[in-house]
């Protein structure tokens, strides 16, 4: 069901990749405008898969993936480019180029989307205060702690003023205060810009801390999904109850 809230909508998604793995086997959800959307499972279970599936960096074998109301198959490549610029991306690797500035690094995705000199550079200031990173614009990424190196990746998906974030394993390379700290960012976000957040993750307590919503996903299948406390409090499937750490009954 396709409604005014739903910004995300996967329906009867299915990834196959050349070698034969079934990544995603039949997946529809819907993640709603302005929620910030956990995403769970056991390693191998397509949370990648299911994150770049968003942004058209894999393309579903069935089904069908709709952004903001636009199916992402009837898309050309100009279309996907316009979706890159909505949809904001971290990864767990950072992803920083070591050769630029902080400054530098937040400003390229407006460079590539052509935006003047002069409005990057205050786009950057702003980005760069957003994220408490003011006095390291001229710095290097390698002279960064792993947190701070997170919120100019941060920042940069952000330059674009994207409705969506998508965060793989955004914060398990960091320290738990860190973590915590990365984590309010996001909350904040979420809640200031009305950002909607797709966030992977491995730490159920960043799903409690952070998110509203979760799915699990379990060998490619998603197994449950709905408000954080419903799923939680009521988990039934064996893949949820294992990452909760509780016993299957
Ligand atoms: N390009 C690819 N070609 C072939 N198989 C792939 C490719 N990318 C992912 N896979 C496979 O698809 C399955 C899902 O991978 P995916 O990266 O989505 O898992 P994940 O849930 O993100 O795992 P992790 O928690 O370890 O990051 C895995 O079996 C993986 O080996
Ligand atoms: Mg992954």
């Amino acid at each position: 069901m396709t409604d005014i809230s739903t910004l995300i909508e996967f329906e009867s998604v299915s990834k196959r990749f050349p070698d034969g793995t079934r990544a995603l086997d039949d997946v529809s959800l819907s993640v709603p405008s302005g929620s910030a959307f956990g995403v769970i499972g056991r390693s191998g279970a397509g949370k990648s898969t299911l994150l770049r599936l968003i942004n058209g960096l894999e393309r579903p074998s069935d089904g069908e993936v709709r952004v903001g109301g636009t199916a992402l198959s009837g898309l050309d490549e100009a279309g996907f480019q316009t979706l890159r610029r909505r949809v904001g991306m971290i990864f767990q690797s950072f992803g920083l180029l070591t050769a630029r500035t902080v400054a530098d690094n937040v400003a390229l995705p407006l460079e590539l989307a052509g935006v003047a000199q002069a409005a990057r550079e205050d786009r950057v200031t702003e980005l760069l205060e957003r994220v408490g990173l003011s006095d390291k614009a001229g710095a290097h990424p390698s002279r960064l702690s792993g947190g701070q190196r997170q919120r100019v990746g941060i920042a940069r998906a952000l330059a674009t003023r994207p409705d969506i974030l998508l965060c793989d394993e955004a914060t398990s390379a960091l320290d738990p205060e860190t973590t915590r700290s990365v984590l309010t960012l996001l909350g904040e976000l979420n809640r200031e810009l009305g950002l909607t957040i797709v966030l992977i993750t491995h730490e159920m307590s960043v799903v409690r801390a952070v998110c509203d919503r979760v799915a699990v996903l379990d060998h490619g299948r998603l197994v449950e999904t709905g408000p954080v406390e419903a799923v939680f409090d009521a988990a039934s499937h064996e893949a949820t109850l294992r990452l909760l750490g509780e016993p299957a009954t």
